[in-house]
């Protein structure tokens, strides 16, 4: 089993690829039909959210480069 990894790209979707499931808020799984790879809109502009659909070429713009979080708060 491969870890999961998302990758951010540049002015466009995330890319989730491993072994992963989607579900939506009530937790019913996405029927994905057996895709390991596929494109999270974070554009907004998909209309077949949360899946990219390629509208994130109508200008949306975000060059994603990797940084450090703050450290977590103690409880
Ligand atoms: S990231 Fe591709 S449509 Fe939103």
């Amino acid at each position: 089993m491969s870890k999961t990894k998302l990758i951010i790209s540049k002015n466009g979707f995330i890319k989730i690829e491993g072994d992963f499931e989607i579900v939506d808020a009530e937790g019913m799984p996405y029927n994905v039909q057996g895709r390991t790879s596929l494109g999270l809109c974070r554009c907004g502009l998909s209309a077949n959210k949360p899946f990219c659909d390629g509208s994130h070429r109508n200008g949306f713009e975000h060059d994603a480069k990797a940084f450090d979080l703050p450290p977590m708060k103690a409880k």
